[in-house]
């Protein structure tokens, strides 16, 4: 099993502003790495409230945070309808509200759902381990969908210069048999690629998986809709801290930031993204893209337009 290391733990625990006896959310727990820790700063009466779309991680979860003293309730969902999970619990306001958006390593190489290009895997890249019948998957996507739906997601999501080129010979690919495995995928981008691309140090099938990972879970939409419900269950002064790992997200948390920071719901804490030191690349390169942008809530009650 591949663990997975919090990324920007320091910045984000202490961005976080915690006291003892806070509620916190954290929407996407994963495992537990930033809850550890939060734990130790919000002590027995505080109540730590953990959400993941990923029901093995929050196994794992739980096994994790067994001796921590607060209070703690794991929810399986998404965060996008965190409002609705907290309904369980009777909280109706929390103290802080971390998002470290994405997919953990653990996911990556061991969940068999074809999130890398470097296993054999279905082509599924759902969060949640079981899907059902009518929920997108990147099979569906990459055997049902347009040509030019394909070429546009590869480009708008993953940033893919050869996205026309790839979406075609998928279209290709699929009338001779099902695209169903990641290293089928893998195939098609290799040959869609100039070779001078090829040797550039990312792997060229990166993007591709990005942009069909972020398609199938509607990443965008949920960190949209994720940032509105998390602001408007913060109680005054409380904090919301969300690190992204791609410019498409960073955009829309800066974006929304503003927005709400000029209609004076919340006051932006840092105004350029907190990224990580040299000390923490050089233990954890996979770190490279991460950025941590914290708000805080300006008023007790607010209604978003
Ligand atoms: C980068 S990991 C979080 C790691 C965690 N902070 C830690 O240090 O252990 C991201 C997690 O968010 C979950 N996730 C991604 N999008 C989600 C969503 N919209 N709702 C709930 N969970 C989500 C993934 O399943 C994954 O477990």
């Amino acid at each position: 099993m591949t663990d997975h290391i919090p990324v920007l733990l320091k910045e984000t625990i202490s961005g976080l502003n915690l006291k003892k006896g806070d509620v916190v959310i954290d929407g996407t727990i994963n495992v537990g790495g930033h809850s550890i820790e939060i734990a130790k700063l919000i002590g027995k009466e505080g109540y730590i409230i953990g959400i993941d779309q990923d029901s093995d991680a929050l196994c794992l979860a739980q096994k994790n945070l067994e001796k921590i003293e607060s209070k703690l309730a794991l929810l399986r969902g998404n965060y996008r309808d965190m409002d609705i999970l907290l309904q369980e619990t009777g909280i109706v306001s929390v103290h802080a509200i971390l998002l470290d958006i994405g997919l953990s390593n653990r996911q990556l190489t061991d969940s068999g759902r074809g999130f890398s290009f470097a296993k054999d895997e279905p082509l599924l890249m759902t969060f949640n381990p079981h899907p059902k019948e009518d929920e997108l998957t990147a099979y569906e996507i990459l055997n049902t969908w347009d040509e030019e739906n394909i070429a546009d997601i590869i480009y708008g999501y993953g940033g893919e210069r050869f996205s026309r080129r790839i979406a075609k010979n998928v279209v290709e690919a699929r009338k001779e048999s099902p695209i169903r495995r990641t290293f089928q995928l893998v195939e098609i981008v290799n040959r869609s690629i100039p070779f001078w691309y090829k040797k550039k140090s990312r792997n060229p099938a990166t993007k591709t998986f990005q942009a069909l990972r972020i398609t199938v879970n509607d990443e965008l939409g949920a960190l949209k809709t994720g940032i509105e419900k998390a602001v408007a269950l913060l109680k005054k002064d409380g904090r919301l801290a969300i690190i992204t790992f791609h410019s498409g997200e960073d955009r829309i948390v800066k974006k929304t930031f503003r927005d709400l920071a000029q209609q004076q719901i919340v006051e932006i804490v840092n105004k350029k993204p907190i990224v990580p030191s040299e000390e923490e690349l050089s233990n954890n390169p996979k770190a490279r893209s991460a950025k941590l942008r914290i708000v805080q809530k300006a008023h007790d009650q607010i209604e978003i337009a």
